[in-house]
C-alpha cells in the first residue's frame, strides 16, 4: 500500500492530489467586493476627474506609500509608459533596466526612444546593483527596477549608485504591493513608482494599474499623458505652465475603469492581512525546499519582507544526474500540482525579437541602435530556464492544500531516478 502510494502518478502511480481542478482562486470574490461593484455600478461607471472611488484609492494608496500622488491608470503598462514620459526620457538617452523582467517593464521605453541598457540579474532574479554600476555613463538619466516575484531589490545599493550619479530611480512594483526594505514600502524609494492592478497581482482590479510621485511636475506630465481635460483642469494649477495643455493633454487616454478599481480598492483594504498569510506559508515551503539538495529556495535578507506574488525556486538539473527540468515539471503535473507552473512569458528580453531588432516596428532604433542576442544575460537565462513558480495561498484554510503540494513536491523529488 505504502509503495503503491509512493510510485508516481506520471508511471501510473496515484496523484497526491485527486482534484485535477485549480487550487488557487484570487482575488477571492468577498461579499464587500460584490456590494462594492454594485454599489459603484449605480454611482458611475465613468470617472473623468479626481473623486469618488478614484479618490479613495488613489489618496489611500499614496499615503500607504508615503508619496504625495497616486494616479490609477487602466494597465500596469500606461502606468510604466507614464513613468517615463514623466521622467522626461527622450531619444539619445540611456536607461538602464532589468534583463529579467516581465517585458512591460521596459517596453514603453521604445515608445519615448530612449534605449534600454539591460542588466543581469543577482540570484533571486533581481537587477544586480554591481552590474548597474557597469553599464554607467554620460548618457544614463535612469534605473529602472522590478522587484521580482514580489522579493524587494538590493535597495541600499541601488539608491546609494543612482544618488551618486546623479540618476533617476523608476520602481516597478507590479510583483510586489505592500513589500517593505528595512521598514520603508516599495515604491517610496525611487522617483516614481508603478504597479499593475491585474490579473493574479496582489492588488488586483482584474485590469488596472497606478503611479505613484512625489513631485508636481512629474505628477502633471503622467496627468498630461493619459488624463486630459476634467482632471488636467482640477489639478494642474491655472498658474503652471503646463495648464494650457489641459483640454487635450498629450492625448492618449489611459483612465482606468471605476468597477476595476472597486474591486481593487477592495482587495487592497485587505492586502496587509493578506500578505501576512502568505507569508507564513512562503516560510514554511522555503524551509521544506531547504531541505531538498538540488531545490533552491529564494534568499530573504533581514530587514526585508516580500509580498509573495508567487514564490519561484531554482531546479539544479545536476543535482538530479541531468533529469531536464521538464521531466521533473510533468511529473509534479501528473501528481495533479495543477498551481505549480514554470514561468514562460516573464523571460530575459535579449530572448524576445523584440530586443533583438526593434528597427521593424520602432524605426527610431534603426542603424542597430540597440541589439540584444541569447547568451548576453546568462545568469537571468540560467535562472529563468531552472524557475519553477508556486502561488502563495491567502487564506488559513488553505494550510492543508500547501501541505499537499509540499507532499507531492517531494514526492516527485525522492523518486526522481525512476525518471531517468
Ligand atoms: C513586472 C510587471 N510589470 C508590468 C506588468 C504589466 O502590467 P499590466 O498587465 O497591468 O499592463 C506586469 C504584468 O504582468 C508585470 O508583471
Amino acid at each position: 500500500m505504502k509503495k503503491e502510494k509512493q510510485k508516481l502518478a506520471i508511471l501510473g502511480g496515484s496523484p497526491t492530489i485527486k482534484s485535477k481542478r485549480s487550487h488557487y482562486q484570487w482575488p477571492k470574490i468577498t461579499k464587500s467586493i460584490e456590494k462594492a461593484v454594485i454599489k459603484q455600478l449605480y454611482e458611475g461607471i465613468s470617472i473623468y476627474d479626481k473623486s469618488g472611488i478614484f479618490e479613495r484609492f488613489e489618496e489611500n494608496f499614496a499615503k500607504y506609500h508615503e508619496r504625495k500622488y497616486a494616479l490609477l491608470c487602466n494597465s500596469g503598462t500606461t502606468a510604466i509608459h507614464s513613468m517615463f514620459v514623466a521622467a522626461g526620457f527622450k531619444q539619445g538617452d540611456e536607461v538602464i533596466c532589468p534583463a529579467y523582467t516581465f517585458f512591460a517593464t521596459v517596453t514603453p521605453l521604445l515608445f519615448v526612444g530612449a534605449k534600454p541598457i539591460l542588466c543581469d540579474c543577482d540570484e533571486n532574479g533581481n537587477i544586480d546593483p554591481g552590474e548597474i554600476k557597469k553599464k554607467i555613463n554620460s548618457k544614463t538619466k535612469g534605473v529602472v527596477i522590478t522587484h521580482m516575484w514580489g522579493i524587494p531589490c538590493q535597495m541600499d545599493e541601488i539608491v546609494k549608485i543612482c544618488k551618486k550619479n546623479k540618476l533617476l530611480l523608476l520602481e516597478d512594483c507590479s510583483h510586489a504591493h505592500g513589500a517593505t526594505y528595512k521598514s520603508k514600502p516599495l515604491g517610496s524609494f525611487g522617483d516614481l513608482a508603478a504597479w499593475s492592478l491585474q490579473g493574479l497581482k496582489n492588488v488586483s482590479g482584474g485590469e488596472g494599474g497606478v503611479l505613484v510621485a512625489n513631485n508636481d511636475e512629474f505628477y502633471y506630465k503622467a496627468l498630461l499623458l493619459g488624463h486630459y481635460n476634467k482632471r488636467c483642469k482640477q489639478e494642474i494649477p491655472k498658474t503652471h505652465k503646463f495648464y494650457k495643455y489641459a483640454i487635450t493633454g498629450m492625448g492618449l487616454k489611459y483612465r482606468a475603469h471605476p468597477l476595476a478599481i472597486a474591486i481593487a480598492y477592495n482587495v487592497f483594504k485587505d492586502l496587509d492581512a493578506y500578505r501576512k498569510i502568505k507569508n507564513k506559508f512562503a516560510l514554511k515551503i522555503i524551509k521544506e525546499l531547504r531541505s531538498i539538495n538540488g531545490l533552491a529556495a529564494p534568499k530573504i535578507k533581514s530587514g526585508v519582507t516580500p509580498s509573495w506574488y508567487a514564490l519561484v525556486f531554482q531546479y539544479k538539473k545536476d543535482k538530479f544526474q541531468d533529469l531536464p527540468i521538464e521531466k521533473i515539471f510533468s511529473a509534479f503535473q501528473a501528481e495533479n500540482l495543477t498551481e505549480v507552473d514554470r514561468p514562460v512569458s516573464t523571460a530575459p528580453l535579449n530572448l524576445l525579437p523584440l530586443f533583438q531588432s526593434p528597427e521593424e516596428l520602432f524605426p527610431v532604433y534603426k542603424n542597430n541602435l540597440f541589439s540584444y542576442k541569447p547568451g548576453d544575460f546568462p545568469r537571468a537565462e540560467n535562472f529563468y530556464h531552472n524557475a519553477i513558480k508556486l502561488p502563495l495561498w491567502t487564506s488559513k484554510k488553505d494550510a492543508k492544500m500547501v501541505a499537499m503540494y509540499i507532499k507531492g513536491i517531494k514526492k516527485v523529488i525522492k523518486n526522481y531516478r525512476k525518471l531517468l
